[in-house]
Protein backbone atom coordinates (compact mmCIF):
# COMPACT_ATOMS: atom_id res chain seq x y z
CA UNK A 1 0.00 0.00 0.00
CA UNK A 2 2.64 2.15 0.73
CA UNK A 3 4.18 2.48 -2.74
CA UNK A 4 0.66 4.02 -3.67
CA UNK A 5 1.95 7.20 -2.07
CA UNK A 6 4.92 7.12 -4.43
CA UNK A 7 8.43 8.67 -3.75
CA UNK A 8 6.63 11.40 -2.50
CA UNK A 9 5.54 9.33 0.21
CA UNK A 10 8.89 8.53 1.65
CA UNK A 11 9.93 12.35 1.40
CA UNK A 12 7.15 13.00 3.48
CA UNK A 13 8.03 9.62 5.87
CA UNK A 14 11.13 12.12 6.35
CA UNK A 15 13.39 9.43 5.39
CA UNK A 16 17.39 11.37 4.78
CA UNK A 17 18.57 8.45 3.04
CA UNK A 18 17.82 6.89 -0.24
CA UNK A 19 17.07 3.16 -0.39
CA UNK A 20 19.13 1.61 -2.30
CA UNK A 21 16.64 0.50 -5.12
CA UNK A 22 17.25 4.31 -6.19
CA UNK A 23 20.72 4.22 -6.39
CA UNK A 24 22.20 4.67 -10.17
CA UNK A 25 25.58 2.60 -10.63
CA UNK A 26 27.50 5.92 -10.84
CA UNK A 27 27.36 8.89 -9.00
CA UNK A 28 25.39 11.84 -11.08
CA UNK A 29 27.40 14.86 -11.18
CA UNK A 30 24.43 16.94 -9.50
CA UNK A 31 25.32 20.73 -9.10
CA UNK A 32 24.74 22.87 -5.99
CA UNK A 33 22.88 25.26 -7.93
CA UNK A 34 20.15 25.66 -10.08
CA UNK A 35 21.82 27.28 -12.04
CA UNK A 36 23.22 26.57 -15.63
CA UNK A 37 27.13 26.59 -16.09
CA UNK A 38 27.94 29.65 -18.02
CA UNK A 39 30.51 27.40 -20.23
CA UNK A 40 28.32 25.38 -21.76
CA UNK A 41 27.09 25.12 -25.02
CA UNK A 42 23.43 26.62 -25.61
CA UNK A 43 20.96 24.45 -26.24
CA UNK A 44 18.80 26.82 -29.34
CA UNK A 45 15.76 28.93 -28.50
CA UNK A 46 13.36 29.25 -31.63
CA UNK A 47 10.87 32.62 -31.75
CA UNK A 48 7.76 31.85 -33.70
CA UNK A 49 6.63 34.88 -33.76
CA UNK A 50 5.07 36.18 -37.05
CA UNK A 51 5.62 32.24 -38.78
CA UNK A 52 1.99 32.24 -40.44
CA UNK A 53 1.95 35.96 -41.53
CA UNK A 54 5.31 36.93 -42.55
CA UNK A 55 6.84 34.28 -45.33
CA UNK A 56 10.80 35.02 -45.19
CA UNK A 57 10.53 34.71 -41.14
CA UNK A 58 8.54 31.54 -41.89
CA UNK A 59 11.85 30.29 -44.09
CA UNK A 60 13.93 31.06 -41.36
CA UNK A 61 12.38 29.41 -38.59
CA UNK A 62 12.20 26.39 -41.16
CA UNK A 63 16.12 26.24 -41.73
CA UNK A 64 16.30 26.95 -37.53
CA UNK A 65 14.68 23.68 -36.84
CA UNK A 66 16.31 22.10 -39.06
CA UNK A 67 19.34 23.06 -37.86
CA UNK A 68 18.26 22.20 -34.41
CA UNK A 69 16.52 18.71 -35.13
CA UNK A 70 19.72 17.66 -37.34
CA UNK A 71 22.33 18.22 -34.47
CA UNK A 72 20.25 18.60 -31.06
CA UNK A 73 17.24 16.52 -31.67
CA UNK A 74 15.96 19.08 -28.99
CA UNK A 75 15.21 23.47 -29.26
CA UNK A 76 13.16 25.56 -27.07
CA UNK A 77 10.34 27.56 -28.41
CA UNK A 78 8.82 30.70 -27.25
CA UNK A 79 6.21 33.25 -28.80
CA UNK A 80 4.93 30.05 -29.38
CA UNK A 81 0.64 30.88 -28.14
CA UNK A 82 0.19 29.07 -25.46
CA UNK A 83 -0.22 31.95 -22.50
CA UNK A 84 2.26 32.07 -19.67
CA UNK A 85 -0.74 32.18 -17.54
CA UNK A 86 -2.33 28.92 -18.97
CA UNK A 87 1.09 27.33 -18.46
CA UNK A 88 1.43 28.24 -14.52
CA UNK A 89 -2.17 26.92 -14.09
CA UNK A 90 -1.47 23.28 -16.20
CA UNK A 91 1.81 22.91 -13.34
CA UNK A 92 -0.25 24.17 -10.15
CA UNK A 93 -3.02 21.48 -11.14
CA UNK A 94 -0.23 18.74 -11.41
CA UNK A 95 1.10 20.06 -7.93
CA UNK A 96 -2.04 19.91 -6.83
CA UNK A 97 -2.94 16.47 -7.94
CA UNK A 98 0.14 15.02 -6.14
CA UNK A 99 0.08 16.78 -3.02
CA UNK A 100 -3.87 16.07 -2.73
CA UNK A 101 -4.31 13.48 0.27
CA UNK A 102 -3.09 10.06 -0.42
CA UNK A 103 -6.64 8.72 0.17
CA UNK A 104 -7.53 10.30 -2.84
CA UNK A 105 -4.84 9.80 -4.73
CA UNK A 106 -4.15 6.01 -4.69
CA UNK A 107 -7.75 5.94 -6.38
CA UNK A 108 -6.22 6.50 -9.77
CA UNK A 109 -2.82 4.40 -9.10
CA UNK A 110 -1.62 1.61 -11.27
CA UNK A 111 1.35 -0.68 -11.05
CA UNK A 112 2.37 -0.11 -14.78
CA UNK A 113 1.02 1.47 -17.99
CA UNK A 114 -2.00 -0.84 -17.50
CA UNK A 115 -1.44 -1.71 -21.59
CA UNK A 116 -3.99 1.24 -22.24
CA UNK A 117 -7.33 0.13 -20.37
CA UNK A 118 -7.38 3.10 -18.27
CA UNK A 119 -7.46 6.68 -19.61
CA UNK A 120 -6.07 7.94 -16.49
CA UNK A 121 -2.74 6.22 -14.82
CA UNK A 122 -0.82 7.54 -11.72
CA UNK A 123 2.39 5.81 -10.65
CA UNK A 124 5.35 5.64 -9.42
CA UNK A 125 7.93 4.22 -11.85
CA UNK A 126 5.68 2.30 -14.36
CA UNK A 127 8.96 -0.12 -15.10
CA UNK A 128 9.26 -0.66 -11.44
CA UNK A 129 10.45 -4.51 -11.73
CA UNK A 130 11.68 -3.66 -15.57
CA UNK A 131 13.94 -1.61 -14.99
CA UNK A 132 17.24 -2.02 -12.95
CA UNK A 133 16.91 1.31 -11.21
CA UNK A 134 14.20 2.82 -9.81
CA UNK A 135 13.65 6.61 -10.89
CA UNK A 136 13.01 9.53 -8.36
CA UNK A 137 9.62 10.51 -9.55
CA UNK A 138 5.54 10.43 -9.10
CA UNK A 139 4.24 10.32 -12.47
CA UNK A 140 0.42 10.36 -14.36
CA UNK A 141 -0.47 9.77 -17.43
CA UNK A 142 -3.32 10.32 -19.17
CA UNK A 143 -4.59 10.15 -23.16
CA UNK A 144 -6.39 13.10 -24.37
CA UNK A 145 -6.41 11.94 -27.82
CA UNK A 146 -8.24 10.70 -30.13
CA UNK A 147 -10.46 10.01 -26.80
CA UNK A 148 -10.38 12.16 -24.28
CA UNK A 149 -11.31 11.54 -21.55
CA UNK A 150 -14.69 13.04 -19.96
CA UNK A 151 -14.42 15.83 -17.45
CA UNK A 152 -15.55 13.26 -14.59
CA UNK A 153 -12.73 10.85 -15.58
CA UNK A 154 -9.90 12.97 -14.72
CA UNK A 155 -8.62 14.29 -11.39
CA UNK A 156 -10.56 17.06 -9.72
CA UNK A 157 -7.30 19.05 -9.45
CA UNK A 158 -6.70 18.92 -13.59
CA UNK A 159 -10.13 18.45 -14.51
CA UNK A 160 -10.75 22.29 -16.47
CA UNK A 161 -7.11 22.55 -17.29
CA UNK A 162 -5.96 19.58 -19.00
CA UNK A 163 -8.53 19.66 -21.61
CA UNK A 164 -7.82 22.83 -22.17
CA UNK A 165 -4.03 22.47 -22.31
CA UNK A 166 -4.34 19.55 -24.56
CA UNK A 167 -6.54 21.47 -27.16
CA UNK A 168 -3.89 24.09 -27.21
CA UNK A 169 -1.06 22.03 -27.13
CA UNK A 170 -2.52 19.97 -30.02
CA UNK A 171 -2.56 23.27 -32.24
CA UNK A 172 1.14 23.61 -31.60
CA UNK A 173 2.11 20.42 -32.56
CA UNK A 174 0.34 20.36 -35.29
CA UNK A 175 1.58 23.85 -36.43
CA UNK A 176 5.25 22.37 -35.39
CA UNK A 177 4.91 19.33 -37.34
CA UNK A 178 4.11 21.61 -40.40
CA UNK A 179 7.55 22.85 -39.68
CA UNK A 180 9.22 20.23 -39.91
CA UNK A 181 7.48 18.70 -42.82
CA UNK A 182 8.98 21.85 -44.86
CA UNK A 183 12.28 21.41 -42.78
CA UNK A 184 12.32 18.22 -45.00
CA UNK A 185 11.34 19.80 -48.13
CA UNK A 186 8.08 17.67 -47.78
CA UNK A 187 4.47 18.84 -48.09
CA UNK A 188 3.53 20.72 -45.26
CA UNK A 189 0.86 18.71 -44.49
CA UNK A 190 3.36 15.08 -45.19
CA UNK A 191 3.65 14.10 -41.13
CA UNK A 192 0.25 15.27 -40.24
CA UNK A 193 -1.72 13.23 -43.13
CA UNK A 194 0.94 10.05 -42.01
CA UNK A 195 -1.33 10.73 -38.58
CA UNK A 196 2.10 11.91 -36.20
CA UNK A 197 -0.81 14.60 -34.42
CA UNK A 198 -3.66 11.77 -34.13
CA UNK A 199 -2.51 10.36 -30.87
CA UNK A 200 -1.39 12.68 -28.09
CA UNK A 201 -0.63 11.40 -24.43
CA UNK A 202 0.13 14.02 -21.70
CA UNK A 203 2.37 12.32 -18.75
CA UNK A 204 2.86 14.94 -15.75
CA UNK A 205 5.40 14.37 -13.38
CA UNK A 206 6.20 15.17 -9.76
CA UNK A 207 10.20 15.14 -8.74
CA UNK A 208 10.16 15.23 -4.84
CA UNK A 209 13.06 17.07 -3.11
CA UNK A 210 15.85 14.71 -2.61
CA UNK A 211 18.00 14.11 0.10
CA UNK A 212 20.93 12.93 -1.68
CA UNK A 213 20.47 13.59 -5.11
CA UNK A 214 24.07 12.30 -6.35
CA UNK A 215 23.06 8.56 -5.30
CA UNK A 216 19.85 8.46 -7.49
CA UNK A 217 18.36 10.20 -10.59
CA UNK A 218 14.64 11.33 -11.47
CA UNK A 219 14.38 9.91 -14.72
CA UNK A 220 17.05 7.86 -16.77
CA UNK A 221 18.69 8.70 -19.58
CA UNK A 222 16.15 7.98 -22.86
CA UNK A 223 14.98 9.02 -25.83
CA UNK A 224 11.58 9.31 -26.08
CA UNK A 225 9.57 7.22 -28.40
CA UNK A 226 7.30 9.89 -29.93
CA UNK A 227 7.59 11.75 -33.37
CA UNK A 228 7.57 14.84 -30.98
CA UNK A 229 7.47 15.90 -27.76
CA UNK A 230 6.47 19.20 -26.06
CA UNK A 231 7.43 19.50 -22.83
CA UNK A 232 6.89 21.98 -19.85
CA UNK A 233 8.87 22.29 -16.85
CA UNK A 234 8.86 24.52 -14.38
CA UNK A 235 12.24 26.83 -13.05
CA UNK A 236 13.54 24.25 -10.67
CA UNK A 237 16.15 22.82 -13.96
CA UNK A 238 17.57 19.02 -13.52
CA UNK A 239 16.77 18.04 -17.48
CA UNK A 240 20.03 17.41 -19.75
CA UNK A 241 20.15 16.70 -23.36
CA UNK A 242 23.12 14.57 -24.11
CA UNK A 243 24.93 16.35 -26.99
CA UNK A 244 28.45 16.26 -28.51
CA UNK A 245 29.35 13.56 -25.73
CA UNK A 246 28.45 16.01 -22.95
CA UNK A 247 25.40 16.50 -20.59
CA UNK A 248 24.44 19.51 -21.44
CA UNK A 249 21.48 21.94 -19.11
CA UNK A 250 18.19 22.21 -20.74
CA UNK A 251 17.69 25.66 -18.53
CA UNK A 252 14.03 26.48 -17.75
CA UNK A 253 13.46 30.03 -19.42
CA UNK A 254 10.00 31.25 -18.19
CA UNK A 255 7.12 30.92 -20.91
CA UNK A 256 9.12 28.93 -23.14
CA UNK A 257 8.09 25.13 -24.13
CA UNK A 258 10.89 22.69 -25.00
CA UNK A 259 10.19 20.42 -28.17
CA UNK A 260 12.42 17.01 -28.47
CA UNK A 261 12.53 14.87 -31.51
CA UNK A 262 11.73 10.96 -30.56
CA UNK A 263 12.47 8.08 -32.28
CA UNK A 264 10.17 7.40 -34.61
CA UNK A 265 10.58 10.95 -35.98
CA UNK A 266 14.44 9.22 -36.30
CA UNK A 267 12.98 6.38 -37.78
CA UNK A 268 10.73 7.61 -40.77
CA UNK A 269 13.55 10.38 -41.31
CA UNK A 270 15.81 7.89 -41.71
CA UNK A 271 18.56 9.68 -39.28
CA UNK A 272 18.28 12.99 -40.59
CA UNK A 273 16.41 13.82 -37.92
CA UNK A 274 17.95 12.81 -34.50
CA UNK A 275 16.34 11.84 -31.10
CA UNK A 276 18.60 12.99 -28.37
CA UNK A 277 19.08 10.97 -25.11
CA UNK A 278 18.01 12.71 -21.76
CA UNK A 279 17.95 12.84 -18.39
CA UNK A 280 16.61 14.50 -15.26
CA UNK A 281 18.89 14.92 -12.03
CA UNK A 282 17.31 14.34 -8.61
CA UNK A 283 17.61 17.91 -6.98
CA UNK A 284 17.82 18.94 -3.34
CA UNK A 285 15.26 21.88 -3.74
CA UNK A 286 11.67 20.60 -5.12
CA UNK A 287 9.52 19.68 -6.04
CA UNK A 288 10.16 19.86 -9.66
CA UNK A 289 6.78 19.56 -12.12
CA UNK A 290 6.66 18.75 -15.65
CA UNK A 291 4.76 17.87 -18.47
CA UNK A 292 5.66 16.04 -21.58
CA UNK A 293 2.93 16.25 -23.82
CA UNK A 294 4.04 13.09 -26.34
CA UNK A 295 2.56 12.88 -30.03
CA UNK A 296 1.51 9.71 -31.05
CA UNK A 297 2.65 6.99 -28.64
CA UNK A 298 -0.62 6.39 -26.84
CA UNK A 299 -1.51 2.88 -28.05
CA UNK A 300 -3.54 3.82 -31.08
CA UNK A 301 -4.96 0.79 -32.07
CA UNK A 302 -4.03 1.23 -35.30
CA UNK A 303 -2.00 -1.41 -37.72
CA UNK A 304 -0.24 1.40 -39.75
CA UNK A 305 3.21 0.70 -40.44
CA UNK A 306 5.95 3.23 -39.68
CA UNK A 307 9.04 2.98 -41.80
CA UNK A 308 11.75 5.73 -43.75
CA UNK A 309 9.79 8.12 -45.59
CA UNK A 310 9.97 6.81 -49.14
CA UNK A 311 10.51 10.62 -50.06
CA UNK A 312 13.45 11.02 -48.50
CA UNK A 313 15.49 7.49 -49.50
CA UNK A 314 17.62 7.38 -52.51
CA UNK A 315 20.56 5.32 -54.32
CA UNK A 316 23.01 6.87 -51.95
CA UNK A 317 20.37 6.55 -48.79
CA UNK A 318 18.62 3.25 -47.88
CA UNK A 319 16.41 2.61 -45.67
CA UNK A 320 18.04 2.13 -42.09
CA UNK A 321 14.95 1.12 -40.62
CA UNK A 322 12.10 -1.51 -40.93
CA UNK A 323 8.87 -0.25 -40.71
CA UNK A 324 7.04 -1.16 -37.47
CA UNK A 325 3.83 -0.09 -35.89
CA UNK A 326 3.22 1.96 -32.99
CA UNK A 327 2.05 -0.85 -31.07
CA UNK A 328 4.87 -3.09 -31.33
CA UNK A 329 7.10 0.28 -30.81
CA UNK A 330 5.18 1.31 -27.56
CA UNK A 331 5.44 -2.41 -26.13
CA UNK A 332 8.99 -3.16 -26.58
CA UNK A 333 10.12 -0.16 -25.37
CA UNK A 334 7.29 -0.21 -22.02
CA UNK A 335 8.83 -4.14 -21.64
CA UNK A 336 12.21 -3.24 -21.27
CA UNK A 337 11.98 0.01 -19.31
CA UNK A 338 14.23 3.13 -18.96
CA UNK A 339 17.39 0.72 -18.75
CA UNK A 340 19.93 3.37 -20.22
CA UNK A 341 19.80 1.21 -24.28
CA UNK A 342 18.69 2.95 -27.04
CA UNK A 343 15.03 1.62 -28.19
CA UNK A 344 15.64 2.66 -32.01
CA UNK A 345 18.43 -0.19 -32.33
CA UNK A 346 15.97 -2.61 -32.07
CA UNK A 347 14.18 -1.29 -34.83
CA UNK A 348 17.43 -1.25 -37.36
C1 LIG B 1 10.69 13.05 -19.63
O1 LIG B 1 11.74 12.91 -20.24
O2 LIG B 1 9.74 12.29 -19.78
C2 LIG B 1 10.52 14.16 -18.63
C3 LIG B 1 11.47 15.26 -18.78
C4 LIG B 1 11.32 16.28 -17.70
O3 LIG B 1 10.79 16.00 -16.62
O4 LIG B 1 11.78 17.41 -17.89
FE1 LIG C 1 11.61 11.96 -22.15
Amino acid sequence: DDTKKGVKGLVDAGITNVPRIFHVPTPQNVKNSIQPSLSQTCLPTINLKGINKDMIRRKEVVKEVKDALETWGFFQMVNHGIPNSMLEEVKKGVKAFFEQDDEVKKQWYTRGLDGGKRKVVYNSNFDLYAAPVTNWRDSIFCIMAPDPPQSHELPEPCRDIWPEYSSQVMKLGICVLELISEALELDPNYLLDMGCAEGLGVLSNYYPSCPQPELTIGITNHADITFITILLQDQVGGLQVFYQDQWTDVPPIPGALVINAGDLLQLITNDKFVSAQHKVLANKIGPRVSVASFFSTSTIPTNKVFGPIKELLSEDNPPKYRGTTIKEYVEYFTGKGLDGISTLSHFK
